[in-house]
């Protein structure tokens, strides 16, 4: 098993290997009766029920909620009806909540914890290579009011995060990519190694390499750990995550959420590389290597809509600051830097 500490105002441990239920079970406080274990019913029944059966043989008393995941579990209702079955089941501060699931379950149960009596523990259990990647740590979690995303939330660390590889290893291959995408992205970022160890290894193809996921998943928390751990509540530095994130948001929308997070990052990450490119910020080459990985991945890299579409969009993106929007801009790989640039600006970028 390996391990990240991320070091936040209230630390956490990220627990990365295989058949981690013991583990997880030692490490939930005694002073904990009561655990809800928030579940994607996508996710397969006997893994929750091996989870639950092993809290239960260690004494506390367990209530596992199926939800519906993607972002209909993210409404206010199911927030609502949640927490009066928490009050029912007489769930104190010193119990816990768990999610299992993607990226949305990992919202939701954050949101939850954080609110419930003003707080309660939360793990968190990410089923999908995305949400372990990314969603799982880091804090920032929130639910959708009707069709706008992420309107309600707050900044709360889970206590412990547990990526049992077992779960990974369930998911299909179009799945996976979806966690290839955030991964390229964090090597991007801040790792030009874990670029070129990808390039000669994809992971897709290797992705029953136990050792090989284990350690790109853990190097993967390590870099957004080091950028959460300077902007806990989301000030500014940490906008470096949204990498591709703004054309992606912009794509999943036009696509009427039917190109999925981590497809569109991808695509978003090639529009923001060939900009670079073209006015000479990014290294030649860049945006070529990054098509190549992209489609080792399983990744489409080319967008199927007109830039001026996306363009409209990108003016109506929720972090719209006094008519400028923070763009996060490739140098080459392991750098990028965030620039703040007026909306005009921006759309004459996209579009020349
Ligand atoms: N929960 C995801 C994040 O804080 O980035």
């Amino acid at each position: 098993m390996e391990k990240v500490r991320v070091k936040t105002r209230y630390s956490y441990d990220v627990l990365i290997g295989n058949d981690l239920t013991e583990e997880t079970v030692s490490r939930i406080s005694g002073n904990c009766k009561k655990t809800v274990l928030l579940w994607d019913e996508a996710v397969f029944s006997g893994y929750v029920a091996e989870i639950g059966n092993a809290l239960e043989a260690d004494g506390k008393e367990v209530m596992a909620i199926s939800l519906e995941g993607g972002e209909n579990a993210k409404t206010i209702e199911s927030y609502s009806k949640i927490m009066k079955i928490m009050s029912d089941f007489n769930i104190t501060r010193s119990d816990a909540v768990f999610g299992i699931g993607g990226g949305t379950v990992m919202d939701l149960a954050g949101f939850i914890a954080s609110t419930y009596k003003r707080g309660v523990a939360l793990v968190q259990l990410p089923t999908t290579l995305l949400a372990a990647c990314d969603a799982s740590v880091g804090g920032k979690n929130a639910l959708n009011i009707g069709d706008e995303k992420n309107v309600v939330g707050t900044f709360y660390q889970p206590d412990l995060v547990v990526i049992d590889t077992r779960f990974l290893s369930a998911l299909s291959d179009e799945v996976f990519s979806e966690g290839c995408a955030e991964i390229i992205k964090m090597g991007f970022l801040g790792d030009k190694d874990m670029i070129a160890e990808l390039e000669k290894k994809s992971l897709l193809k290797n992705r029953g390499d136990e050792d090989y996921l284990v350690r790109i998943i853990k190097r993967c928390i390590e870099i957004k750990a080091a950028i959460v751990e300077t902007d806990e509540r989301d000030h500014g530095p940490r906008n470096i995550l949204n990498l591709g994130h703004t054309l992606g948001h912009a794509i999943e929308a036009e696509s009427n959420y039917k190109i999925h997070h981590g497809q569109a990052v991808a695509m978003g990450m090639v529009q923001m590389t060939r900009i670079a490119e073209n006015k000479g910020i990014a290294d030649i080459g860049t945006l070529g290597r990054l098509i190549t990985l992209l489609a080792e991945h399983g990744l489409e890299w080319r967008c199927p809509y007109n830039i001026n579409v996306l363009a409209g969009h990108v003016e109506r993106d929720k972090k719209v600051r006094g008519g400028s929007l923070p763009i996060i801009v490739p140098e080459k790989f392991g750098s990028c830097v965030l620039m703040k640039l007026k909306i005009d600006d921006i759309k004459k970028w996209l579009t020349e």
